[in-house]
């Protein structure tokens, strides 16, 4: 189970970095999102949480003002009360479903307490949020909760009104943070809904207050504070282990079509032997095409994109030793520790990361260094995930934190290296003065520029200063404009009987006219109805300013253009598939594909699933899918008849 709280801040004018946004928490379990709370905030950003089932605690703004104007089919569900509240006018909301007590989120148990308190019990663990309450605090009800999610509208005094003749009466109002340390017996606590008091208090002050009343009232259970954006797992770790709110993936590198890699590899023909990638950032497309043995000639002006690639391709493993040695670089006062950004604000995590930069540079040099430098980008890529700076949560980036994320880094482009390593070559041109190599396919993935009056997406803006800390220097790169991108189709054209291109729609390029100017046979296909969270943004790189954009791919040949299906070599990546993003057509291949994976480990032979369980337990995720989504079709087609199958 995963707790994203999207925001944080409860009913109170102030704000601060950690706390900007209204009360929001994405819980995912078992394949499903639910949204608990969409405080006033969220206002028109529904769409990019897009969550399988909502829950309101009450209808005052800071819970429920995100909903405003919303004409979801998304069943929302709330009390009686809030119902009544919530007016159809303002929330036309289609699918409203009033609880009291037990109810369920499709199969997910869930039970309302008093007005404004749920539980949710999984086989994962059982979560309690209890925004707002006065009068829950019952101790039998709160027992064995995994994660209690309190109240921190106030650290120290309960705030108890009188409560008026709407309320019925009732009291109302909020159990101080310390109250419910005294009460409540969960594993783990973690407040949100934060009043003006914990806002303002400055963030170490306020964890050291809060272990001191830990210590005091509540010895053995972990207390954290979310901040806008953090994320909690279960089983969940104490606070004092800095590295348990880490993402399982690092990279989230801008526009990268990691997710995309099937879909678009099933044009690359089966007798491919070269494919060159001129913008090929983290390189998704030739990492799997290189898998399939097929050469790769790589390029990327971005050192950031050019190191990680490169690392991939032409790196040399890592040992144990040589991770010793990167980690063990001392710190030092290199290009972050002099600038004036503000993230991570410590100037000891500053020179920690300079260091480590330095180390990776001096301490190693041939295939080693490439190795030591694709880690770090990993780790840059993860850190500056935003236009300006750091955007994590994860302040104040320890050492602890840090060295985990780095090793985890390494981890991942050893296996890399150790599946692709010495089946291509990366440069690090601008590809707009280059002479383009003849491959036998050509993947053109360029930088993004959305239709309308939207502004571009800068590749090198987005990530001056990762580039920055990554070169150690000041880095100082003009975007290409669309016009140069234009520019270059007719010579990719001119080198490669295929050229695939995958771009972003709404588009400021005619990708239709430029390509039927240059090939006689142009496909376009929609592989994804909207925007991936890595996908290029407006604003910085997180889900509340992605805009509605459309994945397409454009597959431009001077001869017939064909799909391969390549059943028994495509590879699932099984960590990072995402149910809600396979289209049904994918959906219903991947079932087919499944199966043949099933086949081929019955008769002996290996594939991306450690075991026949863990390919059932896949095959049984996706089949549920296509249940529920109902309307897919397989040829024959069959009905279900007392029980059994028919062919229509
Ligand atoms: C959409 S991204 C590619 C993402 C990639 N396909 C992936 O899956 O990660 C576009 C890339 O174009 C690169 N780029 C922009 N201008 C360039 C230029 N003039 N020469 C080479 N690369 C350039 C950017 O650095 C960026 O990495």
């Amino acid at each position: 189970m995963k707790l994203t709280f999207l925001g944080t801040r409860g009913e109170c004018e102030q704000t601060s970095k950690f706390h900007k946004n209204h009360s929001a928490i994405r819980l995912e379990t078992h394949d499903k999102t639910i949204l608990l709370d969409f405080g006033a905030s969220w206002q028109d950003k529904l769409k990019f949480v897009n969550p399988d089932y909502i829950w309101i605690s009450q209808s005052s703004p800071e819970h429920a003002l995100g909903l405003k104007g919303e004409e979801t089919n998304i069943p929302v569900f709330m009390s009686e009360e809030t119902n009544d509240k919530l007016s159809e006018s303002q929330f036309p909301l289609k699918n409203r479903q009033v609880i009291k007590g037990k109810f369920k989120f499709g199969s997910i148990v869930a039970n309302q307490i008093s007005t404004n308190g749920l539980i949710i019990e999984t086989d994962e663990g059982r979560v309690g949020y209890f925004p707002d309450t006065l009068d829950v605090l019952d101790k039998p009800l709160l027992k064995k909760l995994s994660i209690y999610i309190g109240d921190g509208t106030s650290l120290t005094k309960d705030i108890v009104k009188n409560a008026s003749e709407l309320q019925g009466g009732k009291k109302v109002g909020h159990k101080s943070i310390i109250t419910q340390l005294k009460q409540i017996p969960a594993k783990k606590i973690i407040f949100t809904h934060l009043g003006k008091e914990v806002i303002e208090m400055k963030h170490d002050k306020l964890i050291e207050k809060l272990s001191e009343l830990g210590k005091k009232f509540c010895p053995d259970i972990s207390i954290e504070i979310a901040l806008d954006n953090s994320t909690f797992g279960i089983p969940s770790r104490k606070i004092i282990n800095p590295t348990a709110n880490r993402e399982e993936v690092l990279s989230n590198y801008l526009g990268s079509k990691r997710q995309f890699v099937n879909a678009i590899f099933r044009y690359v023909p089966k007798d491919t032997k070269t494919l060159f990638d001129p913008t090929c950032g983290s390189s998704h497309l030739p990492i799997e095409a290189a898998k399939h043995g097929i050469q790769i000639i790589g390029n990327d002006l971005c050192p950031l994109a050019y190191y990680y690639s490169s690392g991939i391709f032409q790196g040399q493993q890592f040992s144990d030793d040589d991770i010793r040695t990167l980690l063990s670089s001392p710190p030092t006062s290199g290009w972050l520790s002099k600038s004036e950004l503000k993230r991570p604000e410590q100037l000891e995590s500053k020179r920690l990361i300079d260091g480590l930069m330095v180390g990776a540079y001096k301490r190693f040099s041939g295939g080693k260094q490439k190795t030591a430098l694709a880690a770090m980008s990993l780790l840059l890529q993860h850190y500056f995930r935003g236009f300006a700076a750091f955007i994590s949560e994860e302040e104040p980036y320890s050492r602890d934190q840090v060295f985990g994320d780095l090793s985890k880094a390494v981890k991942d482009v050893n296996q890399l290296i150790g599946e692709v390593g010495g089946k291509g070559r990366i440069f690090n041109k601008n590809i707009l003065n280059e002479e383009i190599p003849q491959a036998d396919v050509i993947y053109f993935d360029p930088p993004y520029f959305p239709g309308g009056s939207k502004a571009p997406i800068n590749y090198f803006k987005h990530y001056v200063h990762a580039n920055s800390v990554l070169m150690q220097k000041k880095f100082e790169q003009e975007d290409p404009t669309k016009d140069q991108i234009r520019g270059i189709i007719p010579k990719l054209a001119s080198k490669a009987n295929l050229l695939i291109v995958s771009t972003t729609s709404p588009s400021a390029i005619n990708w239709a006219q430029e390509l039927t100017r240059v090939k006689k046979h142009v496909k376009r296909l929609s592989i994804s109805k909207s925007s991936t969270g890595s996908q290029p943004q407006g604003g910085r790189a997180n889900p509340t300013t992605a805009q509605e954009v459309k994945e397409n791919l454009w597959i431009a040949s001077d001869s017939e253009v064909k799909t391969f299906e390549r059943l028994e070599n495509a590879s699932f990546d099984v960590k990072n598939y995402d149910l809600s993003k396979i289209s049904k057509v994918q959906l219903k291949k991947d079932l087919g594909i499944v199966a043949a994976k099933y086949a081929i480990i019955l008769r002996g032979g290996t594939t991306e699933f450690e075991n026949k369980e863990k390919c059932l337990d896949f095959a049984e995720r996706i089949m549920m899918k296509v249940l529920e989504r109902g309307n897919i079709t397989f040829s024959p087609k069959y009905e279900i008849v007392n029980g059994k199958a028919e062919i229509i």
